[in-house]
């Protein structure tokens, strides 16, 4: 089995190559291609991947290259993780949003519409290639904004899913808080990309037990904790939503925290280099305790099982609970009437059952218009954002921006859109 991944030079591989190492039994690899146009970078990385491979004994075998075509040429599956711009881009993105009284941000708010405008030419023209070298291969994104990628990947045709770590992160959290093994917890994960909510825990599969009452009851407030929301706030709602509903919820507290701190990008630049120096020591075989202080935690768990079971390996298999073949995981994918109040074609963030043909959605519960109306007035932004990504124009930038429920205004609208498009200048070729 020959897996590809496209940005394979980041300082996030090794995360992942250990989850490949640790779940080999999962998903038999036999090549690994790491893909990356920093053949600096990639040498670097790349050595700690074959360390990580050899002292935990993984017979796969790794290269590196900056020869996408020829790296993706037959794979079974190719991993999308890359940033353009890198982390200098998205300090940008985090900061003009800012001067204009919105969230900065890399994803959510009009940061992460310059972002969506940058990558989704990107990506779409990585998976062109991938479609003429390895025409069956799966293609699984994680580069960011998943939910607007994975919408462009598969109106132009792919055979795309689209993977975010927020559910797999609170599935790992709920189950250490109820002392059960994290594949008993099913989470009824509901909403776009970075704007999910927790409506039920449920023990031992989709049809199981909901014990969020009893998880919040016993653990609200370390819960609240962790999202950086007022505990009082999870109660009321009794359910519980992403870290990222912070910049809704709690919008202008988070804008006046931001203008006073650094970005993260710049403490993540700062962490990049320091990563890097220490892949670069021969002696270091492991990932370093460091990169849990990257917000990918568990990302390579959920790569492996989606790669799994997408490929029909034992994780496909074993892990299916009741009588449908394969296993349940939270993807993003086509909504085809999963959530009534949304067009069939917007790419929403749901359980799913996957398999060799791909992520068919669970049947969803009723969502509650509390979390339903914002759900689809961000669906409409990210219908805007695409339109604006694949045809280009300030008139569909100006007009993503004003969908967005953040922004909303004409004036601040119109100054957005100027940032945006003086900031992205380099990146966006009709320009
Ligand atoms: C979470 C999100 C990712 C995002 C990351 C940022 O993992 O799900 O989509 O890229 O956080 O983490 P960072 O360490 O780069 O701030
Ligand atoms: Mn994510």
């Amino acid at each position: 089995m020959k897996l590809a991944v496209v940005g394979g030079g980041s300082t996030y591989t090794p995360e992942l190559i250990d989850g490949f190492a640790r779940l080999r039994d999962t998903l038999p690899l036999t090549e690994l291609v790491l893909v990356d146009p920093a053949a600096e970078r990639l040498a670097v990385v790349g050595g700690l991947a074959r360390r990580i491979f050899a002292r935990q004994g993984h017979p796969g075998h790794i290269t590196t290259t900056s020869d996408l075509d020829a790296g993706v040429d037959g794979a079974d599956a190719v991993l999308l993780q890359l940033r353009v711009g890198g982390q200098a881009a998205r300090a940008q993105d985090e900061s003009w949003p800012l001067e204009c009284g919105c969230v900065g941000q890399e994803t959510t708010g009009a940061g992460g519409l310059a972002k969506a405008l940058r990558t989704v030419p990107v990506v779409l023209d990585i998976a062109e290639r991938v479609r003429r070298r390895a025409p069956d291969a799966w293609i699984i994104d994680f580069t960011n904004p998943v939910g607007i990628v994975t919408r462009a990947l598969l109106e132009a045709g792919h055979r795309a899913v689209g993977l975010c770590n927020v559910a797999i992160h609170l599935q790992r959290k709920f189950a250490a808080l109820l002392d059960v093994p994290p594949e008993g917890v099913h989470l009824d994960h509901y909403g776009l990309n970075h704007l999910t909510w927790e409506l039920a825990v449920r023990l031992g599969g989709p049809d199981g037990e909901d014990v969020l009452p009893r998880l919040l009851a016993e653990h609200g407030p370390r819960i609240a904790e962790d999202l950086r929301l007022p505990a009082p706030v999870l109660a009321r709602l009794g359910v519980v939503p992403s870290y990222y509903l912070r910049y809704f919820y709690a919008h202008d507290e988070v804008v006046d925290e931001l203008r006073t701190k650094p970005s993260r990008a710049s403490e993540v630049a700062a962490m990049e280099e320091r990563l890097l120096k220490m892949y670069e020591d021969p002696a270091l075989d492991e990932k370093p305790e460091l990169l849990a202080k990257r917000g990918g935690a568990f990302y390579s768990e959920a790569a492996v099982a989606l790669a799994a079971a997408l490929l029909g390996g034992p994780a496909g298999a074993a892990a299916g609970t009741g009588p449908a073949p394969g296993s349940v995981q939270v993807v993003n994918t086509y909504n085809r009437g999963t959530l009534p109040f949304l067009p069939d074609d917007a790419v929403i963030e749901v359980p799913a059952r996957v398999g060799p043909d791909g992520a068919r959605p669970l049947p969803a519960p009723a969502v509650d218009p509390l979390y339903a109306g914002l759900i689809a007035n961000v669906t409409g932004y990210e219908a805007l954002a695409l339109e604006a990504a694949l045809h280009g124009g300030r008139e569909r930038v100006f007009k993503a921006l004003l969908a967005h429920p953040l922004i909303g205004q004409f004036t601040q609208a119109e100054d957005l859109t100027d940032r945006l498009l003086a900031h992205n200048r380099e990146h966006l070729a009709w320009l």
